[in-house]
Order: structure tokens, then C-alpha cells, then sequence
């Protein structure tokens, strides 16, 4: 059988070209001015701009700071923020020290500054990266006003373990997903230019495999095959670069046995050498010092010698660079070209961004750019096209706008705080409005709406509850507000069950069984195991965190001025025992059937809750016309397909059209399916529209036995569907040339 392998440099067209470079002119001139620098610099200057130290939490520099800074021993601060701050350390720097280096000031801006946006789990659930990429750039704006130059986003981890607490902070289970997440993230920070006004350089992290963490539990082990680095983590990574990310965070996770902090296979053959890659590196914070704890470092010096040559230019928070860097260097164990080379990556990075002729912040007063009244009804927007309608039984959603009586209840109904997620900015919960909040004033006048909260997340006691039952029982619906309290996912917050926490599913037996109708709204920063409410609540919303504008986004969704339209960008498993459970696994020579010696488990099924790609709407749509544009293609060839959807319901609504793709037999083995490509319309009632995917060499190749990358002729299958398991299908064939 003969297979078409790609050169290297078809391969390079193929994946598109890295960056435009900005001219060799300009190139050259920039390289001219590190170089003068360089040449330049002390031993001590040098390791300054490898030092990233952390400000206080509200975004204060350390008094250390400024000495540092007038010493040119600091490069970056992570935390410090507002524009007189910032100002005030630049000065230092720029005006004060013997070069006048300015500093590059980050912050976690992941989604939202001020104004916040739905977790990036949330955000993901709307498949609809053109949304996502308008959040980020309000983000940019938002945060630029501050004096922020840089965010640590998009995190483009792929999470298949949902008891990880960082799947609310990625796109998700899926590569093709969140390679189109991970573009729209830095499209949005960044813009054609990070340098041009109202934009932020972005970082693309953690570099890498830090999702595949052994067990969901955070900061752990992975055990990561080269083909599963390749086809599953590395992905959404390629894409942030081809948007033109500029930099990179290594990883706190060791990978094949090198922590990635300190990895040369990842940091430098991959990042730099196939990828080409010209920006920083920034460890994760202390994941240089952390080296020792791996293991791989019997002292500071060592790690500060392993992590640099590796790949990793600036520290975040540790000091082992600046501390041993010199002796390293006396005593031959750092090159100084090693050393020279980690500069040049910031000193480039920082004069990219233009911020050695414009270091300081402008003095706009932040009120003018923060909480903009467009901000927030992008923000309004976002979270309704984040929703997910997981369950709809009997119509119950919408509720009938002549309703009298309504019971709205849980934890979460009225919790500002929660409705940010974690890792929020500098969001703040008297900027948000809760669902009591907005339910009041959607519901007007005609609609009493009567709250209690039942029970606390992870507590309450039987008089609050026994208060939620009784409103419950004179009520005509009843909404249960649900989930996770903003901490219990984010960094830090790995679970080991999935279910409700605390009392809450005993809250809502009890709703249940007053025989009042009853809505769930979850709030959840991950996937969540409910069997009970699968069976029992006949109308379930998912809402993941939906930022400063979820509550009204929530009401609009309820009272049907919002169409749900959003789809499970993980999969729900039915206990966490299934975990990790992951549309696009791999095959098995016995699958799962009725004999006994089959792939499954004796006591749950081995198919999800509900399965990636999932989510209903208060329409109905109908596809048809699934046509190809041929049924044989060369190995270099394209295919169009194309389907026609229809709206056959009622309403005003959103599907998000998805094409899997199976290859039927390969020479290693391949998932049993997977994304490749999908596009979400609107469309009014009885309204059509024909959707086209294109498919070439990039969707249809794979790597090989020996990792290279080959269409290799055979036969395909493809579906075009609304989730992951139903549609309609075609076959086709790739031949030889
Ligand atoms: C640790 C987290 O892993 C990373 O994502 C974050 O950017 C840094 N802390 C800085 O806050």
C-alpha cells in the first residue's frame, strides 16, 4: 500500500505558516538591538531579566521590587496592576536602572478582567469561536487600561479526567475543539499585533501534558506516549503559535520522565526546533525550584541549571536563577550561550511589544474602559451561548409566561461570588447579577418568586431546608439552583467524586417529591456524575460559571428569550468511576457487546450521561441532503461535504453542526472517532441553511508507526450530527495518487 509522507516543509504549509514575520528588514533590526544589548549586560543584568517575581494579591508591587528594579535584577512581575503602580515600578526600571529595561507586567486574565466572561469550559460550550475571540479582546482592553501587558491564557490543556479541577479553565476533551478555542483566545489577546492598543500578549500553557495528570488529581504524574503527546496534547498548542502566540508556560507535571519545567524533547526539539518558536518560555510558579521535589535536582543550583538548558527562559517566583546562575556559570556547568539565548527570548518578546518606546501605561481613568456597557452585554451573550439544556421533558422549559407562583431555590440562586468561577480577575460580585436577582426583574410584576436557599453548598441543616420544601410545594415551578461553589474547581481543586456536593441532591429528592414541576440550573466548573437528576428532574440547564452577566443570560434562557443552543464540550459521565470517559478512544479488540469477555464494567454502563457534543434546544432540527463531493480521493486531495439543516420547530434557535470522522482501517490504530469540523447556525422557524466542512490532507492524515505524519489510503467513514453519537452518515474512499 503506498502512503504519501509529508517533507518537512509540505508539512509546514500544510499547518499553515508559523507567524508573518514582520519583514526581514525588521527582523534583522530587532535582532540588532538584542544584540546590543546584550553586549551590553552584566552576568547579573542578564539573570534580571530572567526573574518574573509575584506583587500582592490586590496588585501592589513588594517595596523589593523597585530596588530590584533600579538594579535591573527584575524582568517581569506577575500580579501588579493599575496604572499608577505600574508606572511607579516601570519608572524604576526604565528611568533609574544603568539600561533601562522596561518590565513586563503579567496577570491571570483568563476570562475576564473586570468584566467576566463564562469559564473557559463555558466559553468552549458555545462552539462558537468568533464569540469566544470578541470576549478575550474585551478582556485585552479591559486589562490593558490597568497597565497589563500580558495574560497567562489561553490554558489550552486537553482534559479527559473530570475530577481535575482545571478542565473549568480549558476548552475540554477535545483537540480539534480546542486547537479552534485556542486560536480564538489568542486572535482575541493579541490581535494581528500585541503591541497595538487595547491588546495583550498571550501565553499558551502549560506546556504540556499537565491535563493527563495520573488519577485527576492536580500537580501529578503523567504517563504520556510521544503518539499521545502528539495527537491529543500538542494540538491545541500548535494552534495557539500558528495564531501567533508569543509565549509559552512550561508545565508543573513531568512528561516520559523529565518534568516539563526542565524537558528538552518538549522545550526545545518541539517547541523550538519543529515549531519554530522564537518567543519566551515562562516556568510555572516555582516550577524551576520544584525540579528538586521531582527529583531530577539534588539542589537549586541544578534545577536552575537543568530548567535552562532545557528551554525555560524567564522564573516565575523561585530564584534559582538569579541565585546560582553566576556559579553555574564559573564553574562551566551553564553555557553563557545557553544563558545569552534566554535573554535574547525576553529582550525580543519585550521589544515586540513595543514597550522600550512606550513603557508605561496610559493614564485613561480604568472606569472608562471597565464595565463598558458593550463589555457587558457581550458578556450577557456569551453566557447565553454557553448554556447547555441537558434535559427537557414534557416542554417545562420555557417557562409559561402567565406562571404565578415560582420557587426559586439553592445555594447557588443568589450567590454573586459563585457566578464568577474561578481564577476571575479582578471580577467583582457587586458587579454581578445573581439569577434571583435577574429572575425578579424578568419575571415583573406578574410572577411572585419566592427564594430560599435550602442548603449551602457543602452543608445546611433541616430548618433551611425544610423552608425550600414548603415554598416549593406552594409553588407552580420550581428552579433549583445547583453545583459547585466557584473554589471547587480551578487550580487546586481535583475531586474525587462527582456527584452534588453536600446536601444538595437530598435537598432536591425533597423539592421532588412535593410534585411541583422542577428545573435544575447547574453551576459546575466540570463534568458532573447526576444519575439521580438524569432519571428524576424532568428539565436540567447547564450553565457552568457564567460570569458577571450569567444571572440575566439564566432568566432569558428560562422565559425562552434565549434559545439554549450551547453542547458539552466534555463528556458527563454516569459515575466517576467511568473517569476519564472520552468520546475519541481508542478501539479495543473486544468492544463493548453482550458476551461477558467485552470491553465494560459489571455495574454501570459504559456509555456517558451524556455524551460529548450533547445539548438540546427548545426547537427541533432536522438534517438532510448529506452529500460529498466525491466518494474516491487522492491521498492530496479535498473533500467537500455538505448538509442541509432545518429549523422544524417552533422558535427562533442554535445547532451546532458536527463532523466526525472514523478511519476505518490504518496501520496504527486510530480513535473510533473523531471531530473534525463543525460550525453552529441560527436559524427561524422553518428556515434552512446548508452547512459545508472541508476535509483535506490536515483532517484525514495521521501519524504513522514511526510518527510521521501520512494520509495513507483506505476507507472512511464520516457523520455530520448534532452530538457525538447520531447522524447522518456517508462513506468514502482515499486512493493512492
Ligand atoms: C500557577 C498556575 O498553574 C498558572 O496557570 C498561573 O498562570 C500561575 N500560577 C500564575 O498565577
Amino acid at each position: 500500500m503506498r502512503r504519501l509522507i509529508f517533507t518537512a516543509g509540505l508539512c509546514l504549509t500544510l499547518f499553515g505558516a508559523t507567524r508573518a514575520l514582520r519583514g526581514d528588514a525588521g527582523r534583522d533590526a530587532l535582532e540588532a538591538r538584542v544584540d546590543a544589548l546584550l553586549a551590553r549586560m552584566t552576568v547579573a543584568e542578564k539573570l534580571g531579566q530572567l526573574q518574573q517575581l509575584d506583587g500582592f494579591a490586590e496588585g501592589d508591587f513588594r517595596p523589593e521590587h523597585l530596588e530590584l528594579a533600579r538594579r535591573g535584577a527584575l524582568g517581569s512581575t506577575l500580579n501588579v496592576r493599575g496604572v499608577a503602580r505600574v508606572n511607579a515600578l516601570q519608572r524604576a526600571a526604565v528611568a533609574e536602572s544603568r539600561l533601562g529595561i522596561p518590565l513586563l507586567f503579567a496577570f491571570d486574565v483568563i476570562h475576564g478582567y473586570r468584566t467576566i466572561f463564562p469559564i473557559p469550559l463555558g466559553a468552549a460550550a458555545s462552539w462558537d469561536p468568533a464569540g469566544v475571540e470578541r470576549s478575550s479582546a474585551i478582556a485585552a482592553a479591559e486589562a490593558r487600561a490597568v497597565g497589563l501587558r500580558w495574560t497567562f491564557a489561553p490554558m489550552v490543556d486537553v482534559a479527559r479526567d473530570a475530577r481535575w479541577g482545571r478542565v473549568a479553565e480549558g476548552a475540554g476533551e477535545d483537540p480539534f475543539l480546542g486547537a479552534a478555542m485556542a486560536r480564538a483566545q489568542v486572535r482575541g489577546f493579541q490581535g494581528d499585533d500585541p503591541a497595538a492598543p487595547g491588546r495583550l500578549l498571550a501565553c499558551a500553557k502549560h506546556w504540556v501534558g499537565y491535563g493527563a495528570a495520573e488519577a485527576g488529581r492536580e500537580y501529578n504524574t503523567t504517563d504520556l506516549s510521544e503518539r499521545a503527546l502528539r495527537e491529543v496534547h500538542f494540538p491545541p498548542f500548535r494552534a495557539a503559535l500558528e495564531a501567533g502566540v508569543g509565549t509559552f508556560m512550561s508545565a508543573f507535571n513531568d512528561v516520559d520522565g523529565r518534568p516539563a519545567s526542565a524537558n528538552p524533547f518538549t522545550l526545545t526539539r518541539v517547541l523550538r526546533g519543529e515549531w519554530g518558536f522564537d518567543g519566551l518560555v515562562v516556568s510555572d510558579y516555582e516550577s524551576v525550584r520544584e525540579l528538586q521535589a521531582h527529583g531530577v535536582a539534588a539542589d537549586e543550583a541544578e534545577a536552575a541549571a537543568v530548567a535552562l538548558r532545557a528551554g525555560v527562559d524567564m522564573e516565575m517566583v523561585s530564584r534559582l536563577y538569579v541565585r546560582h546562575g553566576a556559579v553555574l556559570l564559573h564553574g562551566g556547568r551553564l553555557d553563557l550561550a545557553t544563558l545569552d539565548q534566554a535573554v535574547r527570548r525576553v529582550l525580543r518578546v519585550k521589544l515586540r511589544l513595543g514597550l522600550f518606546e512606550h513603557p508605561y501605561a496610559d493614564d485613561v481613568p480604568e472606569s472608562d474602559v471597565l464595565l463598558r456597557p458593550q463589555a457587558l452585554v457581550e458578556a450577557q451573550a456569551a453566557a447565553a451561548r454557553s448554556l447547555v439544556l441537558l434535559r427537557n421533558e414534557g416542554g417545562l422549559l420555557p417557562l409559561r409566561r402567565d406562571l404565578r407562583r415560582l420557587a426559586l431555590v439553592g445555594p447557588l440562586a443568589d450567590d454573586a461570588q459563585a457566578l464568577l468561577g474561578s481564577w476571575s480577575g479582578d471580577g467583582r460580585k457587586q458587579d454581578a447579577v445573581t439569577l434571583l436577582q435577574a429572575v425578579r426583574d424578568e419575571a415583573g410584576t406578574g410572577v411572585q418568586v419566592e427564594h430560599a436557599r435550602g442548603c449551602g453548598i457543602e452543608g445546611g441543616d433541616e430548618a433551611e431546608m425544610q423552608v425550600a420544601v414548603d415554598l416549593a410545594r406552594r409553588a407552580q415551578v420550581t428552579v433549583a439552583v445547583l453545583g459547585e461553589s466557584a473554589e471547587m474547581s480551578g487550580e487546586a481543586a481535583s475531586r474525587s467524586v462527582l456527584g452534588l456536593p453536600g446536601r444538595q441532591l437530598e435537598l432536591l429528592q425533597r423539592l421532588h417529591a412535593t410534585g411541583t414541576p422542577l428545573v435544575v440550573v447547574l453551576m459546575n466548573g466540570r463534568p458532573l456524575a447526576l444519575p439521580w437528576l438524569a432519571e428524576n428532574v424532568p428539565a436540567i440547564l447547564e450553565a457552568w460559571f457564567p460570569g458577571t452577566r450569567g444571572g440575566p443570560a439564566i432568566a432569558d434562557a428560562l422565559f425562552g428569550d434565549v434559545n439554549p443552543g450551547g453542547k458539552l464540550p466534555m463528556t458527563f459521565p454516569r459515575s466517576v468511576g467511568q473517569v476519564p470517559l472520552y468520546y475519541a478512544h481508542k478501539r479495543t479488540g473486544r468492544p463493548p457487546a453482550e458476551g461477558k469477555y467485552t470491553s465494560k464494567y459489571l455495574d454501570v454502563p459504559v456509555t456517558p450521561q451524556w455524551p460529548f457534543g450533547f445539548g438540546l434546544s427548545y426547537t427541533r432540527f432536522e438534517l438532510s441532503g448529506l452529500s460529498l463531493s466525491a466518494t474516491r480521493i487522492p491521498t492530496d486531495g479535498e473533500l467537500e461535504v455538505a448538509v442541509d439543516v432545518r429549523n422544524v420547530g417552533a422558535r427562533s434557535g442554535d445547532e451546532v453542526l458536527q463532523l466526525y470522522l472514523t478511519d476505518v482501517a490504518a496501520s496504527v490504530t486510530r480513535p473510533v472517532q473523531e471531530l473534525r469540523g463543525f460550525e453552529r447556525v441560527s436559524l427561524a422557524p422553518g428556515a434552512t441553511r446548508r452547512v459545508r466542512f472541508e476535509l483535506g490532507p490536515r483532517e484525514l492524515g495521521l501519524l504513522d508507526a514511526e510518527l510521521r505524519f501520512v494520509v495513507e489510503p483506505g476507507a472512511f467513514k464520516l457523520r455530520v450530527g448534532q452530538d457525538s453519537t447520531s447522524g447522518l452518515e456517508a462513506a468514502f474512499d482515499v486512493v493512492a495518487r
